[in-house]
């Protein structure tokens, strides 16, 4: 494709949320997060399987595609992106035309997983968590259905970035620990934030690290980074919930 034909191609999309180089367009240069993924990516680059040949990867809320493509480079058997908007995945397939690559895109939501029939040796689940009405169940479902060896997560995070011991048990006494700033919490946004309705719930990263837990993951976190390369941990969620029998 030329130049030109990409441009066109690129600008009848709308507005893109990945500033990708295609064939030498930007897709998104005057991005309010500077050159949005590639800083990230760049960042956590290192902290992830160099050598994906033979590996299953699954990227969830893919938007234009940018971590899905890294995946393929690396050399993955099979790369599926979703994402809940046709915008966006119309944005990903041009990008994988463009690059040459081939990466499955599909309309799906984080909720549907379980329809996706089976598990990704590598899970992205970046930049998702604060979007959902849901966050937990998100997560559950996640380690339910899709996540065979490793989740690679990233979550907005605002407030402490303190961690304190988590107790087993707290008596019902106990008052002051939940003013601790690093006690866990999730932010609620009732309206906007940012100028975006869709931000729902915003975690402090105690709460990051204690929601992945929870929900049957190991999150090791990339510093200086919200990102975090997490494995299964040996045992299913420790409590009930939506996708688990209530406890007892
Ligand atoms: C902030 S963007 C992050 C995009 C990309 N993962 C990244 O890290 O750059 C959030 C993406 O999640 C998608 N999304 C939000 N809710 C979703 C849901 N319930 N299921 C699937 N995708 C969802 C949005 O359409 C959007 O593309």
């Amino acid at each position: 494709m030329e130049r030109g034909q990409i441009e066109a191609r690129v600008r009848a999309l709308g507005e893109w949320f990945h500033n990708l180089d295609l064939g030498g367009v930007a897709t998104a240069p005057d991005h309010f997060l500077g050159d949005y993924p590639r800083a990230v990516w760049e960042s956590i680059q290192g902290s992830v399987p160099a050598d994906l040949r033979g590996k299953t990867v699954l990227d969830v809320g893919c938007n234009a595609g940018f971590f899905s493509l890294e995946m393929k480079k690396r050399g993955a058997a099979r790369v599926v992106g979703v994402d809940h908007d046709e915008r966006y995945l119309a944005q990903a397939r041009l990008a994988a035309e463009v690059s040459g690559l081939d990466v499955e895109f599909e309309n799906r939501s984080v909720y549907d997983l379980a329809r996706l029939g089976g598990r990704f040796d590598v899970v992205l689940f970046m930049g998702v968590l604060y979007h959902l009405r849901h966050p937990l169940l998100a997560l559950d479902l996640l380690h339910a259905h899709a996540v065979g060896e490793l989740l690679v997560f990233q979550s907005m995070i605002r407030g402490s970035q303190g961690r304190i011991p988590v107790a087993e048990d707290y008596r019902f006494e106990e008052r002051e620990v939940f003013d601790h700033p690093a006690w866990p919490k999730l932010h609620f946004i009732e309206r906007a934030y940012c100028g975006d309705g869709t931000n729902w719930w915003i975690p402090n990263r105690a709460c990051v690290e204690a929601m992945l837990r929870s929900a049957g993951f190991d999150p090791q976190p990339i510093a200086g980074t919200e990102v975090y390369v997490c494995g299964r941990l040996p045992r299913d969620p420790a409590e009930s919930g939506a996708v688990y029998p209530a406890r007892e």
